[in-house]
This record gives C-alpha cells, structure tokens and sequence, in this order.
C-alpha cells in the first residue's frame, strides 16, 4: 500500500493512538487502504490545547526563521512527489498524473506561503494631529482550526496551513474521513523539516464523530479564527457555531460556476476550456464549471467538437493506470447525485449526447446532455461529477441573466473572441474568480473565493495570510 498510511493522530509533535479507528476506502476497488484514528472532543481539546501552547514561540520567531523551516518542508513534499501522489489516488481516485500535480500544487502553497510571511507589512498613518505618530503592525491571530475536503487532500491542506502557519499562527487540522491520510503525510514531512511540536497537529475523525469535533474546532475559547472547505450548508452551520464566540471565519464553499460560449470564440479554446474545467477530477472540483451556455450561432458546432473531445480524451478507469484520464467518483452518494441530475434531465426533455451511464463501482461515464432548462437540477445544483449540461441562448443578456441567477459565486467561465464583450461580461460575472478564454486558473499567487454564499475571505495571493493576522493600530503621543 503505502508507507504514509497511519492509524494515528498527530498531536502535540507526537504519534498517537486512538481508542477506535476507522476504515478508508480505495472509492474505485473498493478495498480498505488502511485504519485511521478516530479523534473525538476529548483529543481535539488536546490538540487546541497543545496549538495554543505551541502559539507563544511560533509567533515569536522570525519570518525568515520560519522560512526556513517551510523551505526544508517544500523540497521534502517535492522529494516524495511519487509517492504522495499514490497516496491520494488510493484514498480519493484521483488519476496518478493529476495527483502528482496536485502535490506539486500543494508544494507551490508552502512556497509562496514562506514568502510571504516576510511581507506582512504593516502601515503608517498620516497623523491628524500634529502631536500623534500613527502606525499600524500586523500579528497572527492565535490558534487557528481547520476543516479541509477530501477532493484536494494535499493542496487544500497547505493552501490553508501554510497562510495561517507563516503568519505565526498554530493549527488543529481535521482532514476529511474520507480521505485523512495526505494531510498525516504532510505533517511527517513537516516533522522532519523541524515545525515543532504543537505548531500543526492533525485529527483525523470518523463521520460518527465529525459533528462533536467539528463542534469543539469552532467553538472552543482557546481557537481565534476556523477555515473551512466544504459545502455551503456545512459552511453555513460552521459560521452559526463560530458566532459564539465571535471566531474569525473563513469559508470556502459550494459554487454553480457558469460557462459562456459566445459564438465570437475560438472554438478549440472554448472546447479545451470545458474539458479541463468539466472534468478535472471527475468534475469534483469546487470550480468546475456546471451550467454550460452555449450562444445559439455556435451551438451546433461547439457541440460537435466537445462530444469528439471527451470521447478521444476522457479514459474512464482506475486512477492508477497510466492510461486513465478520468476516475471513480468519491462514493455512492456522489454517483447516485450524478445519476439522478442526467435522469431528470433526461425526463424532462434534455437530449443525451454521449456517456448517461452508471459503470461499475462510483464511476459514471462522462456525459453531454443538450436542450437543457434552466429549471433542471444539473442547473440548480452543483453536480460534482462528469457532466457537461448545454443550454443554448441567443442573447448576451440572457446568458448574463442565467449565469447570475443563483446564490452561490465561486468562479465562471467565458468564451469570446470579442475583446469589448470580454471586459464586459467578466464585470458583470458575480463571482470571485472569471476565466476568460481560460479553463485553469489555480495558482498560490491568485486568490481564490467567493461571492455571495460561496464563502468568506481569500485564499492563496498577498490576501492569504490576513485571514490569519490581526490588525494592530498604534497611536504615540509625541
Ligand atoms: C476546490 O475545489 O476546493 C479547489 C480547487 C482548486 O484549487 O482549483
């Protein structure tokens, strides 16, 4: 299997056991990969409590002496590319070359997250008063809890941790169950690259015990601020307990990402821009786009080329096969929500194009459905699996008026050759990120967030470490 999988927690710069464990599963074979600790509220008070110990030294190095220490953790998480990779094929899926990516990816956070921990600058102020010096500094927040998904095991982890970390903060990180081994990864390698004990713990926790730790993580006194990846209902539930005691509170949650074809496009790059868009990850990305409107004049065409694509590049299969481009979803309830958003749309008169089954275990086949309504559930709901809903439209103000129809505003998609219509269109996108004539645009140096009830705050570019940084406003009598 691999030497990363562990039956314990990571506490305080220590390995420990739990009094339970629980099984995590390869969601393509099925089989179990390995025995995690089962953390529960007794264990995460240990670890918040062990965080906020840990606080008053951390805070009080440098930022250059916490680089070090990063830089040490970034080339010891690219040594083991390989390996980590494997390690999140087997517990999410994911294709082998896109898992190796994503520890690249997960690497470039604890890059860019050194970096930038020596430049959290603080201002002066123009005083007023000709008696008053005015100055501002920034200081970490203190123990910060973290709460990350299973989609991105590696890169969700350090793109949270490496912000709050490099700005002096301490963490209680909880991994999904789903999939709790790379985040127990990253730490052994952080052991290694000297991040002492206390700094980053990790608590893995079965789903019977997620609601008591989740709990603890958002309510205890000694934590200063949560971040969370999930879905905008847990999110929502999160931001209610963190009010208690008025927590800082980041959230990365659920979007409907809208994806504009005009007919004025380049029609490979409008088709390559689904492709990676749609389908990274099976399609379980967070920004995956998942309403695709398609302008009346290019609609036939574009249809066409995208049916030819997926049926050329997308190889369905088991993430460890070099030849497999796309894999199983996560688990039963992902693939029964993608089987019932093609059903009913497919009863209420969408066309399939290509793909509509079920096959084999948590695998659906990529599927392109035409004539779509807006009023069906693949349009309503995000779908987080392999399907490519195409509405037609004719006018720009139409396709404007469905893309902003909804209550989430995580990230959209647009097509167009027309530079005017571009610069117009992305203005009027309510969302926190807009590709355009681009299917890809994760980087540690952007931020990433949303609008609306897709979430609170930024994560990765000059944004990322204020989540975790106070404000202090100094003000000298002269
Ligand atoms: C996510 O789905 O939460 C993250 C996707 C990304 O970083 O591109």
């Amino acid at each position: 299997m691999s030497s990363y999988i562990t039956d314990k927690a990571y506490i305080n710069g220590v390995w420990c056991p739990t009094a339970t464990t629980f099984e995590v599963t390869n969601p393509f074979s099925g089989e179990v990969i390995g025995k995690a600790a089962n953390c529960d509220e007794a264990l995460t008070k240990t670890a918040i409590e062990a965080a906020s110990k840990a606080f008053v030294a951390w805070k009080g190095l440098t930022a250059r002496e916490r680089a070090v220490i990063f830089s040490k953790w970034t080339d010891l998480i690219l040594s083991e590319k390989q390996a980590l990779g494997e390690l999140i094929t087997l517990e999410n899926g994911k294709p082998l070359a896109q898992s190796i990516g994503e520890i690249a990816y997960a690497a470039s956070f604890v890059e860019w997250c050194l970096e930038e921990g020596r430049r959290t600058y603080g201002i002066t102020v123009p005083s007023p008063h000709p008696s008053k010096r005015m100055m501002t500094i920034k200081q970490p927040i203190g123990v910060v809890s973290m709460i990350t998904p299973w989609n991105f095991p590696a890169a969700m982890a350090t793109r949270k941790a490496c912000a709050a970390l490099a700005a002096g903060c301490t963490v209680v990180l909880k991994p999904s169950e789903e999939a709790p081994f790379s985040a127990l990864a990253l730490a052994r390698l952080g052991q290694q690259a000297g991040i002492p004990p206390g700094v980053f713990n990790v608590i893995p926790t079965s789903r019977a015990n997620v609601a008591q730790v989740g709990t603890v993580l958002c309510t205890h006194p000694l934590v200063a601020a949560v971040s969370f990846t999930g879905s905008t209902d847990t999110g929502k539930i999160i931001l209610k307990h963190a009010a208690s005691t008025v927590k800082k509170v980041a959230l990365e949650l659920g979007g409907l990402a809208p994806l504009l074809v005009f007919d004025s496009c380049d029609l490979q790059k409008a088709v390559q821009g689904v492709m990676a868009s749609k389908f990274r990850y099976s399609g379980q990305t967070c920004v995956c786009s998942n309403r695709i409107l398609v302008q009346s004049g290019i609609h036939d065409k574009f249809v066409a080329a995208l049916k030819d694509a997926m049926e050329k590049e997308l190889v369905l299969g088991d993430g460890m096969k070099p030849t497999t481009t796309i894999g199983p979803l996560i688990n039963e309830a992902g693939l029964r929500k993608v089987s019932d958003q093609v059903k009913d749309a497919i009863d209420n008169g969408a066309t399939l194009v290509t793909g509509g089954q079920a096959v084999g275990r948590n695998m659906f086949e990529p599927t392109l459905i035409t004539s779509v309504k807006t009023s069906m559930k693949c349009f309503n709901e995000e779908t987080f699996g392999p399907l490519a809903p195409i509405y037609k439209f004719d006018t720009e103000e139409e396709a404007l008026s469905i893309a902003n129809n909804t209550d989430t505003g995580l990230a959209s998609y647009l097509f167009s050759g027309d530079v005017s219509q571009c610069w117009r269109i992305a203005e009027k996108l309510e969302t926190g990120i807009v590709g355009i004539n681009e299917g890809l645009f994760s980087v540690p140096e952007a931020p990433f967030g949303g609008f609306k009830e897709s979430g609170l705050g930024r994560e990765g570019s000059t944004c990322a470490l204020d989540e975790f940084m106070e404000i202090k406003y100094m003000c000298w009598g002269i």
